[in-house]
């Protein structure tokens, strides 16, 4: 696929200039008068104080708990408050990788992602010369169990960066724990229920920079897709709006909420539910004025489990996905372009 250009370079050196790759066809422009946007609603927001730590069912609980569960099932996309991740950690954190990005770039290159591969700086998901690139750069790391970790793709600069990635990935692990045990009782499940399912848990970042754009309406920062997690946890910046999801046809902008996160419900645990929480197509655009920077954690079961829909999920409704192991969708996962839910085909029961 030969080499992917580094979108920052491009920028700097012929800033009014993008390349014909980068140019997306007509249908796929994020242009307003091409793909409908809706700005007049928000994704909802749960507040993790009101759910509560131990085994309540305050009325506060449920109803922030029904909150919840409509979230998971129409929107696949939350915000979410109070989550214990503390706000200084997130802005070193964003901070830190703000400073990876703005090192000269023979800096980042020490650290390569391989074509093909999703870990390192580069850009992941380029399989072919014809396929249209996003107007990103992307910095990506296995974070747990050990054997997914590649310790010298971890930047020795900044200095504090990898100390402090050990910090906000730890952090941020307990909060999918967390979550997934509200999200399993919101389900009539018990609350350990997936966090026993999903074993040694595997998790990894993926920060993405988008430089801003002299042509914002004809290039997109990412393509269109859902995430192949079962839970996404993702931190923007709040200089500009970048994340849209695809809402009853149109995209919807994710307006950052200082100090929240945005949460996805991914592949695994649409199958897992059956279908009844959705992992939605987002996608990112760019802008003239400003850059944007997101850190995405995935987190998803032991790549060694056999999974599909959860039995009492399913009841008497038809079973809209086969069984198959984490591991082996993982790499169809990252073995195929990002198009919007497609991958996820490899899981459905084909009906007729
Ligand atoms: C992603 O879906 O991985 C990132 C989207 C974003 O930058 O907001
Ligand atoms: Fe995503």
């Amino acid at each position: 696929q030969g080499r992917v250009e580094d979108v920052q370079e491009l920028r700097r050196s012929q800033p009014t200039v993008i390349p014909a790759r980068y140019v997306r066809d007509g249908n796929e422009r994020p242009s307003p008068a091409l793909s409908p946007i809706l700005p007049s609603m928000d994704v909802p927001v749960i507040d993790l104080s009101r759910l509560g730590s131990c085994s309540s069912k305050t009325p506060e609980h449920e109803s922030e708990m029904a909150k919840l569960a409509a979230a998971c099932e129409g929107w696949g996309f939350f915000q979410v408050i109070n989550h214990g991740v503390e706000h200084e950690l997130l802005e070193k954190m964003e901070k830190l990788a703000k400073e990876f990005f703005m090192l000269p770039l023979e800096e980042k290159e020490k650290y390569p992602m391989p074509p093909g591969g999703i870990q390192g700086y580069g850009h992941a998901f380029v399989f072919s010369e014809e396929q249209k690139l996003d107007w990103c750069n992307m910095f990506a790391l296995g974070l747990v169990p050990a054997f997914v970790r590649k310790p010298e793709l971890w930047p020795t600069n900044p200095p504090s960066f990898s100390e402090t990635l050990e910090k906000y990935s730890n952090s941020i692990r307990l909060l999918c724990e967390t979550l997934l045990g509200f999200i399993a009782e919101s389900l009539g499940l018990r609350r350990s229920f997936f966090n026993e399912m999903f074993g040694e848990a595997v998790q990894a970042v993926r920060m993405n920079y988008y430089p801003p754009c002299s042509w914002p309406d004809l290039v997109l920062g990412l393509t269109p897709h859902s995430d192949g997690s079962a839970l996404t946890v993702l931190q923007q910046d709040t200089a500009s709006v970048g994340l849209q999801i695809l809402k009853d046809g149109a995209w919807l902008p994710v307006h950052p909420i200082t100090n929240a996160l945005v949460v996805n419900v991914g592949d695994t645990l649409e199958v897992l539910t059956n279908g009844k929480y959705k992992s939605v197509e987002h996608r990112a655009v760019t802008n003239r004025e400003s850059d944007r920077l997101s850190l995405v954690t995935f987190y998803a079961p032991s790549y060694e489990i056999e999974l599909g829909p959860v039995p009492e999920l399913v009841n008497d409704k038809a079973c809209l996905y086969r069984r198959y192991n984490h591991g082996e969708y993982s790499r169809h996962y990252i073995t195929n372009k990002l198009e919007g839910k497609k991958r996820l085909d490899f899981a459905q029961i084909q009906t007729s």
